[in-house]
C-alpha cells in the first residue's frame, strides 16, 4: 500500500448538525468511503485538523477513534492515523458471472425504518412499568378492540399530532395496517361491495389483499396533486395515502381531499386514509389527517411500523360509528391480534412522552438522510432528481431518459446494493417515459448509509445504454 500525506482535508461539514462530533465523523467517513481519501493516506494531526475546522481537538480525536473502531482508519503508534486498506472503492464494473448475484450488503429498498433507532431503553422501561403495575386480569384474552389503555393513549396522540377527530371507543387496534386492510376488505365485501378504488401507484401487495377479500381493485391515476377522483361511480371505497402518496411522494391537493370526501358523503362510500408516515414531514408542519373533514365517512389507519418497528405488528383504525361493531366482529373472526403486553407497553410509551421523543428523534435523523440523498445525487449524478415533498421514509428518484430502471437495479445488485424500481409499484396502464427508483433512505443502519449512497451513485453514474 503506497503512503501519502494529507496535510489539509477538504471535509464537507454539515454546519446545521446539532452534534459537531457526529458531523466531523460523517464527513470523514464520507471522504474515506467515497475514495476521496485513498487507503494509505495519512490524516493530519488532530490539533491541525481541529484548527482548520474551528472545532475542539477532542472532537477530532473522538471522530478519529470512532472511525478506527469501525475499521476505516488505522492508528499506528508513533506515526499517526492512516486510511485503512478496507475502504470501499467502486470497481470500474467487473460484472460477476451472470446468474451469480453478489451478496446484498446494503439495502435502499423502501419499507423499513432504521431499526437501530428503535428506543430499546424507553420500550424496556415502559414494559417494566407495565409488568410491575398491571393486574393479572390483563393477562387474559384482550378486548378485541384493543386494550382500553392503548385506545385512550392513541386518541390523545392522534388528536394532537395528526388532527384526527377521535373518541377511544372508535379506535380498533389491529396487527398492523395490512391486517386492518384485510379486515376492512372483508367487512366491505360482507356489506355487498364489489370494488375498491386504489391509487394507480402503490403496494401491489395491498391490491392483492383487497382482491383476496373478493373485491376488485380499481386503480386511479395519480399526478402531482395526488390521486385523481375521476369516475368513482361503481366503487364502494377508496384507499388513499393523502399525507404522502406512496410511492410518488406527493400530497393530496385540498380540492381533491374535498372531492373524495364529497363523493363518500354523497354515495355512502368510505375513504380509507392510510396515514402510514404522517408524522414524518421535514419542511413544515404535517398536513392534518383528512379524517377530520368527515369522521363518519373516513376510516383513518395508522401504524407503528414506521415510527417504531414493523416487527411489533401494531396498527390502529379510527372508524365511523356505523361501521364499528361490525368491524370488531370481523376483526375477531380474523383470529389475528396483538399481544396485550405490547399494547400496554405502547400505551405507557405514549403516556410517558417517550413516543413523541422517538418520533422527534427519528424525524431529525430521517430529514438529514433525505437531505444527504438529495445533495449527494445533485452533486454526483447530474440529471437525476428526487421528486415529492420533503417527508417520509422513502423518496422517488426519477432517472434520466438514458438510464433504464432495471439496468440500474441490476448494476446496483452487482455492487451488493438492493434497490426498488417504480415498476414494482405500478398498477396503472399509463405510459411512463422515465424510470424511477423508490429509495428507502431509512433502511440502512447509520454507519452504512454513506457507503449505500456511494454505491447508488456509482450504479446511476455509469450511464445508460
Ligand atoms: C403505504 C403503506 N401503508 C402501510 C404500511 C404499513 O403496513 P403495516 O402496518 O402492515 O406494517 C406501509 C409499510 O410499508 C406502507 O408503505
Amino acid at each position: 500500500m503506497s503512503r501519502t500525506w494529507a496535510n489539509s482535508l477538504d471535509l464537507h461539514l454539515d454546519a446545521r448538525a446539532p452534534r459537531i462530533r457526529a458531523a466531523v465523523e460523517d464527513a470523514l467517513r464520507e471522504a474515506v468511503t467515497s475514495g476521496r481519501l485513498p487507503a494509505g493516506t495519512r490524516l493530519p494531526p488532530t490539533r491541525a485538523l481541529a484548527a482548520d475546522l474551528g472545532v475542539a481537538r477532542n472532537t477530532v480525536a473522538d471522530a478519529y477513534a470512532q472511525l478506527v473502531a469501525e475499521g476505516w482508519l488505522e492508528a499506528l503508534v508513533g506515526s499517526g492515523t492512516w486510511v485503512a486498506d478496507r475502504h470501499v472503492v467502486e470497481p470500474p464494473s467487473p460484472s460477476p458471472p451472470s446468474g451469480v448475484p453478489r451478496t446484498v450488503r446494503y439495502d435502499l429498498r423502501s419499507g423499513e425504518p432504521d431499526l437501530g433507532l428503535f428506543p430499546r431503553r424507553a420500550w424496556l422501561a415502559a414494559a417494566r412499568a407495565v409488568l410491575r403495575e398491571m393486574p393479572d386480569r390483563l393477562l387474559g384474552y384482550p378486548d378485541p378492540r384493543g386494550v382500553p389503555e392503548l385506545r385512550v393513549a392513541l386518541a390523545g396522540y392522534l388528536g394532537r399530532a395528526r388532527g384526527v377527530s377521535v373518541d377511544p371507543d372508535r379506535i380498533v387496534v389491529c396487527a398492523g395496517m395490512t391486517h386492518a386492510l384485510a379486515v376492512l376488505g372483508r367487512l366491505l365485501r360482507a356489506r355487498g361491495a364489489e370494488s375498491v378504488a386504489v391509487e394507480g401507484y402503490g403496494h401491489l401487495s395491498h391490491h392483492g389483499l383487497i382482491e383476496r377479500q373478493g373485491l376488485r381493485p380499481v386503480p386511479l391515476p395519480v399526478d402531482a396533486n395526488g390521486a385523481r377522483p375521476g369516475d368513482l361511480g361503481g366503487v364502494s371505497a377508496a384507499l388513499l395515502t393523502p399525507a404522502h402518496q406512496f410511492p410518488l411522494g406527493v400530497t393530496l391537493h385540498p380540492e381533491r381531499r374535498r372531492a373524495f370526501v364529497d363523493w363518500a358523503v354523497r354515495s355512502g362510500g368510505i375513504v380509507i386514509e392510510d396515514d402510514y408516515d404522517g408524522e414524518f414531514r421535514y419542511d413544515r408542519q404535517p398536513v392534518g389527517a383528512m379524517q377530520a373533514l368527515a369522521p363518519e365517512h373516513v376510516v383513518y389507519a395508522g401504524t407503528a411500523s414506521k415510527s417504531l418497528a414493523p416487527g411489533l405488528r401494531l396498527g390502529w383504525l379510527v372508524v365511523p360509528g356505523a361501521l364499528r361493531d361490525e368491524l370488531i366482529e370481523v376483526k375477531e373472526a380474523s383470529g389475528a391480534t396483538t399481544s396485550s403486553l405490547d399494547q400496554l407497553t405502547l400505551a405507557q410509551l405514549i403516556a410517558s412522552g417517550g413516543y413523541d421523543r422517538q418520533v422527534r428523534a427519528a424525524r431529525l435523523r430521517y430529514r438529514r438522510r433525505r437531505d444527504r440523498l438529495v445533495s449527494t445525487l445533485g452533486r454526483r449524478v447530474p440529471g437525476v432528481s428526487v421528486r415529492g415533498i420533503s417527508a417520509g421514509l422513502q423518496a422517488l428518484v426519477e432517472l434520466r431518459p438514458d438510464l433504464r430502471e432495471r439496468e440500474v437495479i441490476a448494476r446496483a445488485r452487482e455492487r451488493g446494493l438492493a434497490l426498488d424500481g417504480l415498476e414494482g409499484y405500478t398498477a396503472i396502464d399509463e405510459r411512463r417515459d422515465r424510470g424511477a427508483l423508490v429509495v428507502g433512505y431509512t433502511r440502512p443502519p447509520e454507519h452504512a448509509y454513506t457507503t449505500a449512497l456511494a454505491r447508488l451513485c456509482a450504479a446511476l453514474a455509469e450511464g445508460g445504454s
